[in-house]
């Protein structure tokens, strides 16, 4: 049972067996993963989404991040847990990137922060990585920077982005990412990028040849019941099982068949008989 460290996640790439991640905000959630032996649990900031119900990730903070990261970590036994950094608390400077990644490493015990950005964001992946923090990048649709991509849509389809994707992808691996997420990413260029690199890829929307997959933990459950991105796989359909549920409780609570006499408590023979 021992923790899944970078050497591990390098070492996946090499024997070509595939890394498993998803995403968990979670303390209940990250010990199922962890039980299920998933190789890297991402404390994603879709949390600014998926749960506190935000429209985007930009306004989630630093506490986010930290309340939901500790609560993984003391979930995840063996798997690695990797904390996003939050809209802003990177892209001002690199002294403040390595200061709040610094932050997350104390205050939540993960093993690993994640960015998102390539040539932008060198320098600050350079001192994380210096100051000893094992960083995953993130290329392709990068939902921080949602205002300038006009919109949620697949990135890299024509020349000069599919070129500045690799180029970043590999400035990344220069700069000391040990990982790099790729989302929303024509499968090919994926597998090219993925060719190119000696440090794993990991695709979420971006084709089966990435080194692992990564999917949000509520999409592949089936949380939703509207719409879906493309690249989600529903593997369960609980929101149709928590809507009977909650229906079934309601219907039993109006109608006075719970709590049966099973799920109640007795007092001891002769005491009622006392009391005045
Ligand atoms: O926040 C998140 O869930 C992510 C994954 C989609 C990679 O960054
Ligand atoms: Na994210």
């Amino acid at each position: 049972n021992e923790k899944i460290t970078t050497t591990v996640i390098q070492q996946r790439k090499i024997e070509g067996k595939a890394i498993t991640m998803l995403t968990a905000y979670d303390f209940s959630t990250a010990k199922f993963l962890d039980d299920a032996q998933i190789d890297m649990l991402l404390v994603g900031d879709s949390l600014g989404n998926v749960i506190l119900g935000y429209d985007s990730t930009l306004p989630v903070t630093m506490e986010d991040m930290i309340h939901h990261g500790k609560a993984v970590c003391r979930g995840a036994k063996k798997a690695m847990v990797v904390v996003d950094m939050p809209f802003m608390s990177y892209q001002v400077s690199a002294e403040q990137a390595v200061a709040n990644a610094g932050r997350i490493m104390k205050e939540t015990g993960a093993q690993a922060v994640k960015l998102e950005g390539g040539s932008e964001i060198a320098e600050a992946v350079k001192k994380i990585v210096t100051a000893g923090i094992p960083v995953v990048g993130h290329l392709g649709l990068t939902p921080q920077s949602v205002h300038s991509l006009g919109g949620f849509k697949v990135q890299g389809k024509e020349e000069i982005g599919a070129q500045k994707l690799l180029n970043d992808a590999k400035i990344l691996e220069e700069n000391g990412a040990f990982a790099v997420v790729l989302e929303c990413v024509p499968a090919l260029l994926a597998q090219k990028v993925t060719q190119q690199l000696n440090i794993p890829t990991i695709g979420i929307g971006a084709g089966v040849h990435c080194d692992g997959q990564v999917l949000v933990i509520n999409d592949l459950l089936g949380l939703y019941p509207g719409f879906t991105p493309k690249f989600v796989k529903q593997y369960a359909v609980l929101h149709a099982a928590i809507a009977q549920a909650v229906a079934d409780y309601k219907k039993e609570v109006t109608e006075k068949k719970f709590p049966a006499a099973e799920h109640s408590f007795k007092i001891s023979d002769g005491i009622l008989e006392k009391l005045y």
